[in-house]
């Protein structure tokens, strides 16, 4: 049976100039480089300028997926953005990207599920492309977290940074089975009792101010191994599959200690799973595009390779995408 298949062309990543350091976070708040790498495995992260907005972020990081895909903005007909930190609280990011882009028409809308974010909005981008409702879609990650961080709390501020990640996904028509190149599944879920473990104190019908990001670290790091190691196992057994097939995993970068753990549990080796927290920090959304954009334009991700992805975020929310590349 022929069916459509959502095939990665393309992929970019872009972080802000400014890199900041763990000494430099240490003149910030009480803590130190040697806590920081410790329980995160975190050396550095990226903070954007003054009025560089995630739109800005977001927009260089399609500019750079639509130009390793080779396709143009003009073939666009579909922008999904996930981001926790949009430009303003309407309109969505995705339309200032899509203006920016110098098209219009077609439907673009950001998805909000925190460090989930990127997974789901590839997973929407891939019903609309199985639907036959899209031939090309561009899907991006963007954050600046360092926007909604409380710069006095060290529990919170040391971990996350700013960027943006995007892809092009493709039409493609396919036989339905794994043998197929694209996305072969996409897995999602949601916990709304677990608000309080992880969520930002304010917003436009609460308090009328944007709110500054609360985390109980320790409970998100015990559910995050948990459902991340349930997620990918339930990626691999819906397309009959064992962790030996994949080739590459493409990990949420919230934390050095969460990668190893979810790793250990798939006997995964260390060599096949993608790494950037230690020179980004968590940026939320933006961390599995910007991993997937290393590990692509490195030349370890290849044609045809199994990459698994997966993420855990905020609500709390996780998910996973099986993809031949
Ligand atoms: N510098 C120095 N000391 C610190 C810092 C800091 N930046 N932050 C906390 N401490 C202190 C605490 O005050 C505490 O001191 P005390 O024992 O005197 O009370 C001590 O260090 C230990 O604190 P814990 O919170 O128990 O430290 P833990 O080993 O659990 O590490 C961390 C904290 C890194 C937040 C860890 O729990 C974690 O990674 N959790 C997952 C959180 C995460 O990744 N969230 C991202 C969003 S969700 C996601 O993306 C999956």
């Amino acid at each position: 049976m022929t069916v459509w298949r959502s095939v990665i062309t393309g992929v970019g990543g872009y972080l802000p100039d400014r890199v900041m350091t763990n000494a430099e976070m240490a003149r910030i708040v009480d803590t130190s480089d040697e806590w920081i790498v410790s329980r995160s495995g975190i050396r550095q992260r990226h903070i954007a300028a003054d009025g560089e907005k995630t739109s800005d972020l977001a927009l260089n990081a399609a500019q750079r997926a639509l130009d390793s895909a080779g396709t143009s903005a003009s073939e666009i007909d579909l922008i999904v953005l996930a981001t926790a930190t949009p430009d303003e609280t309407f309109p969505a990011t995705a339309t200032t990207v899509q203006a920016a882009l110098g098209i219009t028409g077609f439907p673009a809308f950001d998805v909000q599920a925190v460090c989930t974010g990127f997974i789901y909005a590839l997973a929407t981008a891939d019903n609309f492309v199985r639907a036959g409702q899209s031939k090309n879609a561009l899907v991006i990650g963007a954050e600046t977290f360092s926007r909604i961080l409380d710069w006095e709390d060290r529990t919170t501020c040391v971990l996350f940074g700013d960027g943006a990640g995007a892809v092009v996904l493709s039409a493609a028509e396919a036989t339905g089975t794994p043998q197929d190149r694209g996305i072969l599944s996409t897995h999602l879920h949601a916990d709304g009792t677990k608000h309080d473990m992880l969520y930002v104190d304010g917003g436009p019908s609460s308090t009328q101010t944007t709110g500054h990001l609360r985390m109980l670290g320790r409970e998100v790091f015990r559910h995050a191994v948990t459902n991340l190691s349930a997620v990918v196992h339930e990626a691999l057994s819906a397309n009959d599959m064992t962790p030996n097939d994949i080739d590459w995993l493409v990990p949420h970068q919230a934390n050095k200690r969460i990668l190893d753990g979810t790793a250990k549990k798939l006997s995964l080796p260390a060599e096949r799973v993608v790494v950037t927290v230690d020179r980004h920090g968590n940026t939320s959304a933006a961390s599995v595009p910007l991993a997937l954009a290393e590990a692509v334009q490195d030349g370890r991700i290849q044609k045809n390779h199994i990459v698994l992805m997966e993420a855990m975020g905020g609500g709390f929310t996780w998910g996973s995408c099986l993809a031949r590349w």
